[in-house]
């Protein structure tokens, strides 16, 4: 089988680190980075740390508009997937590069395969959205973490090659969760003074979030009302150059540091006393290591760790978030189904590959 994957944002890296190594077992993969992300600390540290092979190619279209992004990345991708005549095209969650492969597919005729297919969060503003909604109605095989995502993508009549695999997030955290509890207390903690269950962790990228000045400062606010507890945030850049546009700074409990690699990320999330983000991988994260969560949004993809107890919605508004983390703050539930799998979701994807036929 010979496969194209495209990959071009930081969880995107992530994800394709164990379906790459399952994958290259017995077939060949064309692996395509678009470019999205650029900064070395977003994404040739994952590259390194994660021994994810060198890119085939590397796009080079970062920082543009939707459009601009998209449009460009399928112009450039459209003489690659001709010379490279895959079986399958492999495309992961919910970016402009997720679509772009997505669109390039359907448009060459090539199959495409989603990883994390299903997912909705109901938000036709976010474009995260429409990026998956239409991903999942283009392709050919769809990979499903949770039966939640498999019956979404029935209601909306897509039942044919779709498969309930887990997820790949978790065999990649699954994979090097002995590596990172190394660091705890070290590196990174050690650095900036960080002890185990003393701080909590902030990570804030959305659009919604950091591009709307009022929702900005509502959280920056609700971490101004925790003056005795250390709040460390890993900066995305889009934070950083909303920041700084805004001209806003937190309050003096809150530690500002540069996007760090998936294993200080790993160690920090472990032993954070609870975790506030935005982020989608990380709410899954903060659920597999039994960290509390709160969502700093009003709706999730990952709904069943709401259901269960572990996460709570806030969306930006100040209240809302403080009263979310003194709910976080108290024991959580005893129950803690594992709705992700085992960690051999990027096998079983690779086997399902397989029985599909090239
Ligand atoms: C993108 C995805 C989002 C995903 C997130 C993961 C889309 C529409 N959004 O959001 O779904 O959750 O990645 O992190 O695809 N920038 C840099 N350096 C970089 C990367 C970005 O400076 O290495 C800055 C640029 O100014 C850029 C801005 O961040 O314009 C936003 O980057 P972009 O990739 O467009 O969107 P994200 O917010 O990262
Ligand atoms: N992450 C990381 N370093 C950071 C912040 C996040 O390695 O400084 C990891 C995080 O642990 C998770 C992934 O990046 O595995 C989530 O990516 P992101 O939040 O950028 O995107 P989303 O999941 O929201 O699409």
């Amino acid at each position: 089988m010979h496969v194209v994957s495209i990959v071009g944002a930081r969880p995107q890296f992530i994800k394709a680190a164990p379906f790459s190594r399952a994958l290259r077992k017995e077939h060949h993969e064309f692996l395509v980075h678009t470019g999205q992300h650029y900064d070395p600390e977003m994404s040739d540290i994952f590259f390194e740390e994660l021994e994810i092979p060198r890119p085939d190619i590397n796009l080079g279209i970062g920082a543009e508009s939707n459009l601009e992004q998209v449009s460009h990345m399928m112009l450039a991708l459209h003489p690659i997937i001709e010379t490279q005549n895959p079986d399958w095209i492999v495309v992961y969650g919910d970016t402009n590069s997720t679509l772009a492969g997505a669109l390039t597919g359907q448009l060459l005729n090539v199959p495409v395969a989603h990883i994390e297919a299903g997912l909705r969060s109901y938000n036709r503003a976010m474009p995260e959205e429409h990026n998956r909604v239409l991903t999942d109605h283009i392709s050919s095989a769809l990979f499903c973490p949770t039966q939640v995502a498999a019956d979404n993508l029935a209601r909306e009549s897509i039942t044919s090659g779709v498969f309930v695999v887990g997820d790949v997030m978790i065999d990649a955290l699954l994979q090097n969760r002995s590596r990172a509890q190394e660091r705890i207390g070290l590196g990174i903690m050690a650095a900036n003074g960080l002890r185990a269950k003393e701080f909590f962790l902030v990570t804030i990228h959305r659009a919604s979030n950091t591009d709307n000045q009022a929702n900005l400062s509502g959280i920056l606010d609700a971490l101004a009302r925790f003056p005795d507890v250390r709040i460390v945030v890993t900066v995305h850049p889009r934070l950083r150059k909303m920041l700084d546009q805004f001209g806003l700074s937190p309050s003096p409990n809150v530690l500002l540091i540069l996007p760090v690699g998936y294993l200080d990320m790993l160690a920090l999330s472990s032993s954070a006393r609870l975790i506030l983000t935005d982020s989608g991988g990380l709410q899954k994260e903060a659920y597999a290591l039994h960290i509390p969560c709160v969502t700093l949004r009003e709706e999730t993809e990952w709904i069943e760790t709401v259901t269960a107890g572990w996460n709570r919605l806030t969306g930006p508004d100040c209240a809302k978030i403080v009263s979310g983390v003194r709910e976080a703050l108290a024991p959580p539930p005893a129950d803690r189904p594992d709705f992700y799998g085992s960690g051999d979701a990027s096998v079983q994807i690779v086997k399902a590959l397989e029985s599909l036929g090239s």
